[in-house]
């Protein structure tokens, strides 16, 4: 990169390494609010730009500078995410994106590139791809017709499930109040766990996602996306909730909280306060988020096989349909009588009856 940047005619290049920040600060955010873009999107590269023009600012600032630069064009999400982020930080600082004040196309810019003696990657030539701890996010190109199948050179943390060995594979993840801690029985920071989930889905052909998604500058896109360690925490976290949470938290939290916070994120709003305070809302639901779920990876699929927490609301005597606790039939007449009220009394009236 650094060399790419003198290439590019930089006076001054650095190397800022936020990774572990990215999983400490956005990835543990994103575990805890099941961020999935319109259900299917882990939300990488969402995330990263707002920690990315962050970073930005803050060299900006070390410089003295009175403006900054970035390379999105006026089609995509991140020119959003990028502006709204630097305007919040400093409103002072001036920002300039060529490409989208000399409305060039991808190609044109491609062709720019090539003209000036800058290497673009083959890879970056056919797909717009953009990658970090999180996700990898592929568009473009081949993919722009939604009914053809992504091709295999698409890929690269993902094998095709074809491939993947015949053998499935078993993790055991131990949840702290919501957060990944542990991968099989080994404490791990949230960085380290979720590089090796990514590696071993990959290897599984898990983590591979291909939808419609609504931009929000006005258009849908195809797009697609490999997020081994975000599709495994995603479901194994899910189903941690359903047991520790009450039906009633469970039901607000993934109809309501989560998938307004992955609103927020993917519209470039990670500066909103609505965002902090969905957060504390489900931090207080997290507190009891402890415990260790059980996954299966074989061939390009997943499925959640175990779950366990000393917060877990589950009881066999409860459910246990061959021994304990039965309510007598007087008590399970009463209360269907009451539970079935308001709706029954509707459908009378609503059919003409009396009440
Ligand atoms: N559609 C995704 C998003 O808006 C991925 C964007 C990827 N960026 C890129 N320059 N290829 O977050």
């Amino acid at each position: 990169m650094e060399e790419r940047a003198y290439k590019a005619g930089a006076a001054q290049h650095f190397y800022v390494d936020a990774k572990r920040e990215f999983a400490d600060v956005y990835i543990s955010r994103a575990v805890l609010m099941n961020g999935m873009y319109e259900g299917l999107y882990p939300l990488g590269t969402a995330l990263a730009r707002p920690l990315i023009a962050e970073k930005v600012v803050e060299v900006a600032r070390r410089v003295g500078a009175d403006a900054v630069a970035h390379g999105s064009t006026s089609k995509g999400n991140d020119q959003v995410r990028f502006d709204v982020t630097v305007k919040a930080l400093a409103p002072d600082l001036k920002i300039i994106a060529p490409a989208r004040i000399w409305g060039m196309t991808r190609s044109e810019e491609v062709e720019y590139a090539r003209r000036h003696g800058l290497p673009i990657g083959e890879e970056h030539k056919r797909y717009s791809i953009d990658d970090n701890l999180w996700s990898r996010s592929i568009e473009g190109g081949p993919l722009d017709d939604p009914m053809a199948e992504p091709p295999e050179d698409a890929f690269k943390w993902t094998v095709t499930p074809e491939k993947a060995p015949a053998e499935p594979t078993y993790l055991t993840i131990g949840f702290e109040r919501g957060l990944p801690a542990s991968l099989n029985g080994e404490k791990m920071d949230l960085a380290s766990l979720v590089a090796t989930l990514n590696h071993i889905g990959g290897v599984n052909g898990v983590g591979r996602v291909d939808h419609i998604e609504n931009r929000l500058v006005g258009f849908k896109s195809r797009e697609v996306y490999e997020a081994p360690a975000a599709v495994i925490l995603y479901h194994a976290h899910r189903d941690l909730e359903k047991l520790v949470l009450t039906p009633r938290e469970l039901r607000f939290k993934h109809q309501v909280l989560d998938p307004q916070w992955a609103d927020l994120v993917y519209q470039g709003l990670w500066v909103e306060p609505l965002r902090v305070a969905l957060e504390k809302a489900a931090e207080e639901m997290e507190r009891w988020a402890t415990g260790e779920v059980r996954v299966k990876l074989y061939r390009g699929n997943l499925w959640v096989v175990g779950r366990e927490s000393p917060f877990g609301g589950y009881s066999k005597g409860l459910a246990d349909y061959s021994a304990g606790w039965y309510p007598t039939d007087e008590e399970a007449r009463g209360f269907i009588e009451m539970w079935s009220l308001h709706s029954l009394t509707a459908l009378r009236r609503r059919r003409g009856n009396n009440l």
